[in-house]
């Protein structure tokens, strides 16, 4: 059998809608409430919120309809995709969209376990001691055995394929997650901080909308929270029907994205002054939200728990349903480039990325590098790549593009590649310089 044979026999999503979830799923993490929240905090509420809106629709969504395009052109998982679109010399490239999934998974699969295991603490009490409590289960052995638990569930789900497993999971987890996520954000508006926590959000700072580094956290916030720029959205595309429009599909998927990291904020800010702990946030770091939201559903007493569970939960499948995305690059590229069983396939990536996650599991300074270096810099690495590929070297993008789109859909491909070419690139060059400077 030689590659061009293979197309044919790779498993495809039964539905649009359970393309758009599975993407949704992906994209919808931990990124869009526990970073996104902390990322806002520390970028001057409002300015963050504003810039971080242009960056998903200027340039996140150009580059995620230009991955679609490249994964469903090449029918491959990005090693193979690369490979194909742009020819050998690429391929360090394909390499890069297979590695940052893996050490992505490793760490957010840990954060996860802290969600659930939050959970698990509101069905009985949420500790009196938060930052105590944090301490005990961020790092160590509780946070080893609730990754590990997490990624068998991650293996379990995605071991199952496309449709039975990555489909089915998002089809129904998904609607779910939204529901809850608007209760909650309906029940915040009623605490005696919501007044307080709205006017933090969402009145700008100039100041900070003009900081280079706001800006640059803006921008890389954008692409992770849309899993852009890591392999996720080639790979899922790969499995798409030519009869989708891959620019309304990247529209709808980054607007739900947004909306879920904008619901987030209206639900996590309230809580915060309500009980007058802003100060805690005003120095967000990755624990904060982990400290300060428990303590206060605690200091809510009975609803607090009811609330509580609620809202970790949505953490827990948020997480979950992009650690599932994130396994299957890895698991799609064993498959494709060895030709190995899924079953077996999904056991090597999953359990190499268990591996290396009990080490974020251990030490939240590795976590820290592992998010500095993979959300912030090797996410614009990757993003920069997709932009060249496609605008660049691809043969004839339009065609992919207009491949299942409606005519007015079709009218905006020209612009789109024009963003694609020109502002794209030249814009993620500078991020890349920024974050260049700013890690090393
Ligand atoms: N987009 C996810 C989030 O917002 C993170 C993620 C990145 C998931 C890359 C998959 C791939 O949390």
């Amino acid at each position: 059998m030689n590659s061009t044979d293979r197309p044919q026999q790779r498993e495809y999503f039964a539905s649009g809608m359970g393309f758009v979830l599975a993407a949704a799923g992906s994209a919808v993490g931990l990124g869009n409430m526990w970073r996104f929240s902390y990322m806002a905090a520390e970028g001057g509420g409002a300015a963050f919120v504003l810039l971080y809106l242009l960056m998903t629709f200027l340039i996140g969504v150009p580059v995620m309809a230009m991955e679609f395009a490249i994964g469903r052109r090449a029918r491959s998982s990005p090693i193979g995709a690369v490979r194909r679109i742009g020819g050998r010399g690429w391929g360090l490239l394909g390499y890069l969209l297979v590695l940052t999934p893996v050490i992505i998974l490793a760490y957010f699969s840990v954060i996860t376990g802290w969600a659930l295991h939050y959970a698990v603490d509101a069905l009985g009490s949420f500790s009196t001691a938060p930052s105590e409590r944090f301490a005990a289960i961020s790092s160590g052995q509780p946070a080893i055995v609730y990754h590990l638990a997490l990624m068998a569930v991650t293996i379990a789900i995605v071991m199952f394929g496309v449709r039975k497993g990555i489909e089915r999971t998002a089809l129904i987890l998904m609607p779910i997650l939204f529901i809850i996520l608007i209760g909650l954000a309906l029940w915040a508006s009623q605490l005696p901080g919501a007044e307080q926590g709205y006017a933090f959000y969402l009145q700008p700072s100039f100041e900070a909308l003009l900081s280079p580094t706001v800006i640059r956290q803006a921008a890389s916030q954008a692409f992770l929270s849309l899993s852009v720029g890591m392999g996720v959205m080639i790979t899922y595309a790969s499995y798409l029907s030519q009869q989708e429009s891959l620019v309304k599909n990247a529209m709808i998927v980054s607007l739900a994205d947004f909306s879920v990291a904008f619901i987030a904020g209206l639900v996590v800010f309230p809580i915060i002054f309500a009980l007058g702990i802003s100060e805690e946030i005003s120095n967000s770091t990755i624990g904060t939200l982990f400290i300060s939201i428990p303590h206060a559903f605690q200091q809510m007493g009975e609803l607090g728990q009811a609330v509580g569970l609620a809202f970790f939960l949505v953490l827990a499948v948020a997480g979950l349903t992009s650690s599932v995305s994130l396994l299957e690059v890895g698991v799609a590229s064993i498959i494709d480039e060895f030709r190995f069983s899924r079953k077996t396939a999904t056991l090597v990536a999953g359990i190499g990325a268990a591996i290396i996650g009990i080490f974020p599991a251990m030490s939240q300074d590795i976590l820290g590098h592992m998010d500095k270096i993979s959300g912030e810099l090797l996410v614009i690495f990757g993003a920069l790549g997709m932009a060249l590929l496609g605008g660049w070297v691809m043969q004839d993008p339009q065609s992919e593009l207009a491949e299942g789109a409606s005519p007015r859909i079709r009218r905006l491909i020209p612009a789109l590649l024009f963003l694609i070419r020109y502002p794209v690139p030249a814009f993620l060059l500078v991020f890349l310089a920024l974050s260049l400077a700013e890690v090393f």
